[in-house]
């Protein structure tokens, strides 16, 4: 048998050499015994080795298996002088995250890697299960959903002619969420999702916030009701954990035992806990959650009156408060809302049917909202903010066929970050983009 990987122990003893080489398929490495003549100077803490032997029962409980090496080969040599991890010892994650080159070869974040892996399966099996139809939203468009400005512009990095200047002929951007296109698609799906690449130029260094982050959306059609989405956020976030934790244990049991000691998810544990569905959801309004903070003792940096938009803090508070599980604030006041949220009609605080998922540790995972599905209120709100032209394609869809319908984006990293109580979001994706930073 040939065993190829990285060696993450060298045991020399007189009659054998003990190693321990790992492939990244799990965080279980392969013991190696041979006998020390086959000992080399190369084989040190980091270096690519192929082995040739026999696989045998091990005697050891922990290790089920070893392989009785004939051959050992370094492929690849690895300097641990030079090498920033060293063998046995435990690195921070703030302390790999200055090596994203490296960082990979590190238990900890090879075991994020591969929880981050299995939780998109879990996410894609769990739409597919719920006859859910995939789209591929583009990554390039020329609008700006949220309306919040906060788009890159892309254009030719040269231009070989004045005509490619304006490569599209309009302003085109890296998308900020692919919801109006997943809308369009519920023209035709009455269930639809995405899940892929989303760009803010946020110009945030905060814990929470990349330039670059992937988010899981979905489009609902056919319902009037919060409750139709709330109902997938929830759903999907029990499924796609009760799958990482099935198929990741090992990984997610090192984060809980070293990575992030004290936080622990399991389906007993206060993640779970959304309260019982259907019915009794934990769940309340915008106006209830600026009474809770109203009525708080605590020194927030931003005062909260009705109107104003909910801060980390106050959706940091508003968990604790309700007892430190995920909770959905709903009915924000209308004028915060992008213009496809729909109008409650309400008065006098005028709100729109938009719903927030907020969760321990992280604040708001999930924004969604009820579309506004009527013509005329569509257009007399694109008309007040001046898009009517801009988005007389999304009218369209308004006049042909429409239904009413809802959904809502989830952040796939801060998802990681609130399973795994990781406190920085750049621990949780493979090679972090913010402001002022694009390293490889
Ligand atoms: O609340 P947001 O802005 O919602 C939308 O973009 C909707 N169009 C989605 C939809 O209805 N289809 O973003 C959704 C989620 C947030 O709740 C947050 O978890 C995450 O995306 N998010 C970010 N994650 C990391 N870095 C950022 N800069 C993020 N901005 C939003």
């Amino acid at each position: 048998m040939l065993y190829i990987g990285w060696v993450r122990s060298v045991r020399p003893q007189r009659a054998n050499l003990f190693l321990h080489v790992n492939d990244g398929s799990s965080l279980q490495s392969l013991q190696i015994v041979a006998s020390s003549e086959l000992n080399d100077p190369l084989l040190t803490f980091g270096s690519a080795v192929e082995v040739t032997g026999i696989l045998k029962k091990s005697p050891s409980q922990k290790q089920p298996v070893e392989l009785e090496a004939d051959q050992i080969h370094v492929v690849g040599e690895c300097n641990p002088l030079d090498f920033p991890f060293k063998i046995k010892e435990r690195h921070g994650l703030e302390y790999i995250r200055q090596f994203p080159h490296l960082r990979c070869r590190t238990n900890a974040f090879s075991s994020l890697l591969r929880i981050r892996s299995e939780a998109t399966t879990a996410i894609h099996s769990y739409f597919k299960e719920n006859d859910f139809v995939q789209i591929h939203t583009p990554v390039i468009t020329s609008n700006d959903c949220e309306g919040a400005g906060e788009l890159f512009q892309i254009e030719p990095s040269k231009s070989e002619n004045e005509e490619d200047e304006n490569f599209f002929s309009v302003p085109a951007f890296l998308t900020v969420s692919g919801q109006l296109h997943l809308e369009v698609m519920s023209g035709a799906f009455s269930r639809v999702y995405t899940f892929g690449p989303t760009f803010r130029a946020e110009n945030s260094q905060s814990r929470r916030h990349l330039a670059e982050f992937y988010m899981v959306e979905a489009e609902v059609s056919f319902t009037q009701s919060l409750e139709d989405l709330t109902k997938v956020m929830e759903d999907m976030f029990r499924s796609a954990t009760e799958h990482v934790l099935a198929y990741c244990a090992e990984d997610v049991d090192l984060f809980h035992k070293h990575v992030t000691p004290g936080h622990k998810v399991s389906p007993e544990g206060h993640l779970f806990n959304f309260g019982t569905y259907p019915g009794s959801l934990f769940l309340i309004t915008y106006s209830e959650a600026i009474d809770i903070l109203n009525r708080s003792s605590e020194k927030f940096d931003f005062s909260t009156h009705w109107g104003c938009d909910l801060q980390t803090e106050h959706e940091k508070y508003l968990v604790k408060h309700c007892g430190n599980i995920p909770v959905f604030v709903t009915d924000y006041p209308y004028d915060l809302k992008p213009f496809y949220a729909r109008d409650n009609e309400d008065h006098p605080q005028h709100t729109a049917a938009a719903v927030d998922l907020l969760v321990p540790g992280v604040g708001e995972l999930c924004g969604g909202s009820l579309r506004e599905e009527r013509l005329d209120l569509l257009r007399a709100r694109l008309e007040e903010v001046g898009l009517e032209d801009t988005y007389s394609w999304y009218l369209d869809l308004r006049r042909f066929g429409s239904v009413p319908h809802g959904g809502f984006g989830l952040g796939f990293e801060r998802y990681l970050q609130c399973i795994l109580g990781v406190d920085n979001i750049k621990d949780v994706i493979p090679f972090p983009r913010f402001s002022h930073s694009c390293l490889l």
